[in-house]
């Protein structure tokens, strides 16, 4: 064939193939959306842009729960919301909890997490457990499961009573400090321990720079404002490789991170060999951290050969621990009755018990309903993200394979037809008497359901509890300014609640 003859053939293959490319962009932009979708019916805004969908409305709002929150209120009989997401795509806001027992129970296995999502998240956390599908995730919170079985929590009570009084003794010497700052601290050395059997003594570490773990967590965590303007970009078209200040100082700090993970693990897998070798066993009956558990029973199983991530995935729920602290802190200063309440509940125990064991700390009603309380009001985790794997019916309505589909714990936890009109008040009774849904355990949503409900949650509440029963006991914390909780500025976008700057306060023994 002649080469003119050739070049016409491509031209004319090109052209067709762009044409039915921009007609086809064309149909699902403008078309599918509106005359097509299974889910036209449903009700949702209107008020977004079809290229980038709601991301604008959702970063003007400043909190990572809006505009949502308000949709949830706008449409309160409907179980699902539709809105649309970037080039019109469809989505949904999950807001019953019918609807949440299907997707997060009954048919949890028909949805992933969303290609955004991982891109979001794995960015910074890496792809552990949390990330894994289908069969490959049943066998790793099988594996999973002795660590964080009842006996195991148990043993850390020690751990976990050293750390609060270590840092009680940080606060008696000092007048004022920022909350999230300490509170991270404290909650990554216990995760330190928890995860790679190391004490990383991060709460002296202050100024030991950059390389610190703590530094490096701090700033992919909490980037500034373009840093966090690129995470949200990130989680829809890949952005890291881009040549900016804040991309390379997040590659930086992860970098910084994954050395210091691979040589703590080629240490454990030497020291955990040798001890094979000799025959000594590595005491895999007294195995409480995580990492030896791994290196004993996989890597040396050669199965699998599980990386950092699996531990970055454990460490980084030290940050909704911390989140959980700091609202629970800046929630004592503003409801000063509640806070005594729980303080006579907790001198009352130490007073009988020194060294509380996990039934006495268990036992204390009023701690349960103040940490239940600022969970539901302040939930640290803001996102639970679904994405379609096929063609599913959620309460009767057909959610088509690769839809979105959001259920944030604040849309059931502020929810007023569940947890009545008083919903956004900070009210610790009312878990004494719950009625109708709010009464269903699905209605406290802070660490979702199902086969992916957290899987720290019995060891972040009991972290929870232990530091604040020492710290209530011994201190008073006065706000430096009089912004109430929903009020403070926060980060967004972010997968947290976090105050943006933190919380400042003022700390002194109590009386
Ligand atoms: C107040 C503290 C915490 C809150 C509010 C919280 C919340 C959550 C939520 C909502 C999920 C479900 C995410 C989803 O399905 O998309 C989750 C999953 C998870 N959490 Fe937590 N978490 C907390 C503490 C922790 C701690 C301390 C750890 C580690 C020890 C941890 C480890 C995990 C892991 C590994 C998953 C993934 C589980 C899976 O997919 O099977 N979390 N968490």
């Amino acid at each position: 064939m002649r080469l003119d003859v050739l070049m016409a053939v491509l031209i004319a293959v090109l052209g067709v193939y762009l044409v039915r490319l921009v007609a086809y962009t064309m149909y699902q932009i403008f078309i599918y959306p509106y005359f097509a979708s299974p889910l036209r019916h449903l009700p949702g805004p209107k008020d977004h842009h079809f290229l980038i969908g709601h991301s604008l409305n959702q970063f003007r709002s400043g909190n990572p729960n809006q505009p949502y929150v308000s949709w949830m209120r706008q449409w309160p009989k409907a179980p699902l919301i539709r809105y649309f997401d970037v080039g019109n795509s469809d989505a949904v806001l999950v807001t019953s909890l019918d609807a949440h027992k299907e997707i997060l129970h009954a048919k949890a296995y028909s949805f992933q997490k969303p290609t955004f999502f991982v891109r979001l998240i794995a960015d910074i956390v890496g792809f552990g457990i949390g990330f894994a599908e289908g069969e490959e995730h049943k066998k790793q919170r099988r594996a999973l499961a002795v660590l964080f079985s009842p006996s195991n929590l148990k043993a850390y009570i020690p751990l976990l009573q050293s750390k609060a009084h270590h840092l009680s003794s940080l606060f008696d010497r000092i007048i004022e400090t920022e909350l999230v700052s300490i509170y991270s601290k404290i909650t990554l050395d216990i995760m330190g321990v928890f995860a790679l059997g190391l004490d990383l003594d991060d709460l002296q570490s202050r100024n030991t720079g950059s390389t610190s773990f703590q530094a490096c967590y701090h700033e992919i965590f909490e980037p500034d404002g373009l840093g966090q303007m690129l995470m949200a970009i990130n989680g829809i078209i890949p952005i890291r490789w881009l040549p900016l200040r804040a991309n390379r100082r997040f590659r930086q700090a992860n970098k910084m991170i994954r050395r210091q993970l691979t040589d703590i693990i080629q240490d454990r897998v030497r020291t955990v060999g040798a001890s094979k070798a000799t025959g000594l066993g590595c005491g895999e009956e007294k195995i409480k951290d995580l990492l030896t558990f791994m290196v004993a029973e996989k890597y040396y199983a050669g199965s699998d050969r599980w990386t950092e991530n699996m531990i970055t995935d454990q460490v980084s729920g030290h940050q909704t621990t911390a989140d959980a602290l700091t609202w629970a802190t800046q929630l004592m200063i503003e409801h000063p009755a509640e806070a005594q309440r729980l303080r006579t509940e907790a001198v009352d125990l130490l007073h009988r018990k020194p060294s509380p064991d996990y039934r006495d700390i268990e036992s204390l009603p009023y701690l349960k309903n103040f940490t239940r309380e600022v969970l539901r009001v302040q939930c640290p985790g803001v996102n639970v993200a679904r994405e379609a794997t096929h063609d599913v019916v959620i309460q009767g309505v057909t959610i088509p394979k690769g839809t979105t589909v959001l259920m944030q714990p604040a849309i059931i936890q502020h929810n007023p037809t569940i947890w009545s009109p008083d919903c956004d008040e900070f009210k610790p009774d009312r878990w004494d008497h719950l009625e109708g849904e709010a009464a269903d355990p699905w209605a406290f949503s802070a660490f979702s359901h199902g086969p992916r409900v957290c899987i720290g949650q019995a060891l972040s509440m009991l972290e929870f509890k232990i530091i604040l029963i020492e710290l209530v006991s011994t201190f008073d914390f006065e706000g430096i300014d009089d912004t109430r909780a929903n009020e403070i500025k926060l980060i967004n976008p972010s997968p947290m609640l976090r105050p943006d700057g933190g919380i400042r306060v003022r700390v002194k023994r109590a009386k």
